[in-house]
């Protein structure tokens, strides 16, 4: 097929590179895909899927894009430095818990810092929600794409996390800066298009992701998202949920909350390695993968895809 339409945003491959200290600790030959150094709007997987987004909204003559996300998303913060970058205004509806149930607020991140700072150095419009369900902040973004156009704009919407096929074909192209040789590929896992992604571009490989959200039927959302990527791609099979591994087992109080194992993981590999993980996405998932190494599940060349997240470390209740 012909390659999509691309806006250059990151600077690519990021850097892959062996984690000495941390395989010798963990007895295993751990290796780490450095997407926390992007050179782009302080890293984080999102850019990969926005290089397409962005190309494909320009394409439809987009003014003003809107999404949706938490208070504190990563996405967010990367949508905003690429419309900078594309002279697009972008606009997003937020709450700072998009959840089912009550959860304990002072134990997720903060309303301002961390990535809330830098969406505001961005000039991004962000619209403020109560907290509900996902539904409820999906309706909401929904209405800001209205009252743009409205107002004469022409707005490209945009999924939460860049999820559509064309943001899970960043992460299908990203593959291919993967050696062959590697057992396992790990990262963090939640709006499916990193997941997705690498499942359907890394044939050879065991894509297992830690989910972040503590949804199990998300893989079926995985599936169709998959499904539209083969359809992009030109593919006659299909996928199902069953084809994406999915280890819920690190996801801890809820999705936006830190959890004891991510936060122990987070100080373990900054000491082993000098490397910064987040407490919402790599913490968590690193601290399964430590877990797991540890109770022998895990063998083998093992990649840890660093999926960034970095800015939200400043959000804490307890960074002050
Ligand atoms: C730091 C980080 N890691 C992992 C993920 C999960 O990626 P995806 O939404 O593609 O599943 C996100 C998404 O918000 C993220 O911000």
């Amino acid at each position: 097929m012909h390659e999509l339409p691309k806006f250059p945003l990151i600077l690519s491959p990021t850097p892959l590179h062996r984690l000495d200290r941390a395989s010798v600790a963990l007895g295993i030959d751990l290796w780490i895909k450095r997407d926390d150094l992007t050179g782009f709007a302080m890293g984080g997987n999102k850019g990969r899927k926005l290089e397409y987004l962005l190309a494909e909204a320009i394409e439809a003559g987009a003014q003003v894009i809107v999404t949706c996300g938490s208070g504190q998303s990563n996405f967010i913060r990367q949508l905003g430095a690429a419309c900078a970058m594309a002279g697009i205004h972008c606009a997003a509806a937020v709450m700072e818990m998009p959840f089912e149930d009550e959860m304990p607020t002072e134990r997720g991140l903060r309303e301002t810092g961390g990535n809330v700072l830098l969406d505001h150095l961005l000039g991004v419009d962000l619209h403020w929600n109560a907290n509900g369900t996902w539904e409820d902040l999906y309706a909401a973004a929904r209405k800001v794409a209205e009252e743009y156009r409205s107002r004469g704009y022409a707005v490209y919407e945009i999924p939460i996390g860049g999820s559509s096929p064309t943001g899970a074909y960043g992460f299908y192209q990203a593959a291919k800066e993967i050696p062959s040789g590697f057992d396992t590929v790990v990262f963090a896992s939640s709006s499916g298009s990193t997941h997705v992604g690498l499942q359907l571009g890394l044939a050879e490989t065991r894509v297992l992701g830690f989910a972040c959200d503590p949804e199990p039927e998300i893989t079926e959302d995985f599936a169709d998202l998959g499904n539209g990527l083969r359809r992009l791609l030109h593919r006659d099979d299909t996928v199902t949920a069953k084809d994406f591994e999915m280890d819920f087992s690190a996801v801890g109080p809820g999705y936006g909350i830190p959890s004891d194992e991510g936060d122990a993981a987070i100080e373990w590999l900054a000491k082993a390695e000098g490397i910064f993980l987040d407490p919402i996405y790599s913490g968590k998932a690193f601290g399964g993968l430590k877990r797991r190494i540890e109770q022998g599940e895990i063998r083998g060349k093992t990649l840890f895809w660093h999926t960034g997240g970095t800015p939200a470390l400043f959000a804490r209740y307890d960074s002050n």
